[in-house]
């Protein structure tokens, strides 16, 4: 059974069709990209995969659940990245990370955390003083100190320079390598080539095509992802 199955997810805001009858499923241990330009649907999907938005129509199944019906046992198992202006700019970092450990039945270890995003320097800072790439990694400690199953992580690297982004992604690997899935939005195409087992391209609400990076570049004959996406989501309009 797929970790995540979506079938035909549906979502309006008002009269503004965000996700018009999306399907994919994401198996376990894979590293799985949503990959769109800004509009297309994707924060709308995961946030119905996360339980935080009610979907008008459709089926959802994430670890066996249902995000609607099953929130509080769903999020004892995914872990969310957290957008950096929703953590308190007075939280010290150890603080932050003790504070978010504390609501999970079994806990990372807060120091093994520290250390594998290199944060132990940064344990007692402010959240409101760090860099944006400190920021980023203290979002993403967050997302892992509940020991997820399924880690979700929304623009992973937007912000980022090119130092700070290539290590997020060695980060994003040794955490899929440690056996935890991964359901990554981006818009990066060099982010989904590098980091993504599968990807699905949304356009406007839909799903355009689900496939391997290497399969997309073949589907459409083109020799970069980049390429590909523009032709996929140009001939989808
Ligand atoms: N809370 C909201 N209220 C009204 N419209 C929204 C809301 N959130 C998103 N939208 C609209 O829904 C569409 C999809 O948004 P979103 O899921 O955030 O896309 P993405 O993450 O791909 O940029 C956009 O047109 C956006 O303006
Ligand atoms: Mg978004």
């Amino acid at each position: 059974m797929p970790l995540i199955e979506v079938t035909d997810l549906r979502k309006r805001y008002g009269n503004r069709v965000a996700v018009d009858g999306v399907s994919f499923s994401v198996e376990r241990g894979e590293i799985f990209g949503i990959l769109g330009t800004n509009g297309a649907g994707k924060t709308t999907t995961v946030e119905c995969i996360e339980g935080l938005r009610q979907a008008d129509a459709g089926e959802l199944s994430v670890l066996g659940l249902n995000p609607a019906t099953d929130r509080a046992a769903l999020t004892r198992r995914v872990g969310v990245q957290l957008q950096e202006s929703r953590l308190p700019a007075k939280l010290r970092v150890r603080e932050a990370l003790e504070l978010f450990a504390s609501f999970y039945p079994d806990p990372a270890d807060v120091d093994l955390l520290l250390e594998r995003l290199d944060l132990r320097d940064h344990a007692r800072s402010y959240f409101g003083k760090l860099s944006g790439g400190q920021k980023q990694r203290v979002s993403i400690a967050l997302a892992l100190v509940g020991n997820p199953e399924l880690a979700i992580l929304d623009e992973l690297t937007t912000g980022l320079d090119p130092h700070a982004r290539r290590d997020t992604w060695k980060l994003v690997e040794a955490v899929r390598d440690a056996g935890v899935t991964v359901l990554l939005v981006t818009h990066f195409m060099d982010e989904a080539e590098r980091l993504c087992d599968r990807v699905a391209i949304f356009d406007a609400g839909r799903v355009v095509a689900t496939g391997t990076p290497a399969e997309l570049r073949a589907t459409a004959g083109e020799s970069t992802l980049d390429d590909a996406f523009v032709s996929l989501t140009r001939s989808a309009r």
